[in-house]
């Protein structure tokens, strides 16, 4: 039996019906752009997180885009994040022409280190942007501290920390803006592309609203620049449906991350979570020292992994311009070269668990011929 990384077709088998129903309702009234299902499931995430403000937008990319253009970021602007992240971070400022200021991660968690923040301040910052990287809140109390000293703006990119909470607050009701992805692998995945952004800020929500509809106010009158950042109707009738069991598929996320760490213990470095966080385990990630021998063996027993990310931003060829060569943020860099995630889903079974756990303490243990 072939090992699934991500079991999106045993998710929809247990809720074909409900799916199918929330479907058909678009296809019967037929309004495919901003249909009512837009605003039933902004107000259900905004409930759902406990924030004022739920704007969805078409992914988690144009959130972060829609989030720093409702707050004015200008070319030359400087934002502060981590360079141990998915390249739409980075990639979201760099597009403003504003400049991503990188600073290390704190190694335990692989989140931005809140430490590390002050430095890096000067009077061209306008934000910070930390991402909850692997279903784990980044340590937000710490930065929104820094960041407030500062008068700065904080981004929460929590496209991989839905449903994750911190200290009892979920993700993306954390700081500023908070943004996420419903990519279809995220812990709340559409079929397709798909994003939201939340604050509690009735201007910002204003903006943001705008922003992703051309910058309008009402039709065809445009008082800003925005862009065609909507999130389909058919995609929000799908995340309206899988909500209902969400909170059932974070808790076996939960129970199954905790129950690698208590079987992988000793044997490879497991996640570390914050007493006061539950992560929602967007990935399950490890380390290892020889990761592509790690990987081979496992791949050679039918059980896949994936690197999330093995580039940091500042040694991807796109920023060479910011001249952050090797070296830079040594930690970020060491997770780089360290990190595998291993399949993780609601679905995963005891024994298939138990299969990979077998299969990875085998392949760590295995030492080269001397
Ligand atoms: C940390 C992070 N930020 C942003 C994104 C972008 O989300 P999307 O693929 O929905 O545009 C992702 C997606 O993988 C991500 O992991």
């Amino acid at each position: 039996m072939s090992i699934e990384f991500h079991d999106l077709k045993t998710q929809y088998r247990g809720m074909r019906e409900r799916v199918a129903a929330r479907m058909q309702a678009v296809l019967d009234h037929g309004q495919y752009i901003m249909g009512p299902e837009v605003a039933e499931l902004e107000a259900r995430l905004a409930a759902y997180c406990g924030v004022k403000h739920c704007v969805g937008v078409s992914d988690g990319t144009m959130a972060l885009l829609v989030a720093m253009m409702a707050l004015d970021l200008q070319p030359g602007d400087e934002v502060i994040t981590t360079p141990f992240t998915f390249i739409a971070t980075g990639e979201m400022i760099a597009l403003l022409r504003a400049k991503p200021v990188f600073v290390d991660i704190d190694a335990r968690t692989w989140n931005l280190d809140p430490a590390a923040i002050e430095a890096a301040v000067t009077p061209r910052t306008r934000a910070v942007m930390p991402v909850s990287l692997y279903g784990q809140c980044a340590d937000l109390e710490a930065i929104n501290a820094v960041a407030s000293r500062h008068g700065l703006a904080v981004i929460e990119d929590g496209a991989q920390s839905f449903g994750a909470t911190s200290r009892g607050r979920r993700s993306c009701a954390l700081s500023t803006i908070g943004t996420t992805s419903f990519f279809p692998t995220k812990p709340l995945g559409c079929y397709g592309d798909g994003g939201a952004c939340f604050t509690d800020d009735d201007a910002l929500a204003e903006r943001m609203r705008r922003i992703r509809v051309h910058g309008q106010s009402r039709r065809y009158f445009h008082p800003v620049i925005g862009v065609n950042g909507r999130l389909d109707t058919l995609q929000a009738a799908v995340l309206l449906a899988k909500l209902e069991t969400f909170d059932d598929e974070l808790a076996q996320r939960e129970r199954i991350g905790k129950r690698y760490s208590e079987r992988l213990a000793g044997a490879v470095r497991t996640p570390q979570v914050e007493p006061h966080n539950r992560c929602v385990y967007a990935q399950y990630t490890i380390e290892v020292d020889d990761r592509a021998a790690v990987q081979e063996q496992l791949k050679a027993q039918g059980i896949p992994t994936a690197v999330h990310y093995p580039v940091p931003l500042n040694l991807q060829p796109a920023f060479a311009g910011l001249g952050l060569g090797e070296g830079s943020f040594p930690k970020a860099e060491a997770a780089a070269r360290r990190v595998m995630s291993l399949p993780m889903h609601p679905f995963l079974d005891e024994a298939t668990q138990d299969r990979i756990v077998a299969a990875v303490r085998a392949a760590v243990a295995v030492k080269s011929p001397a």
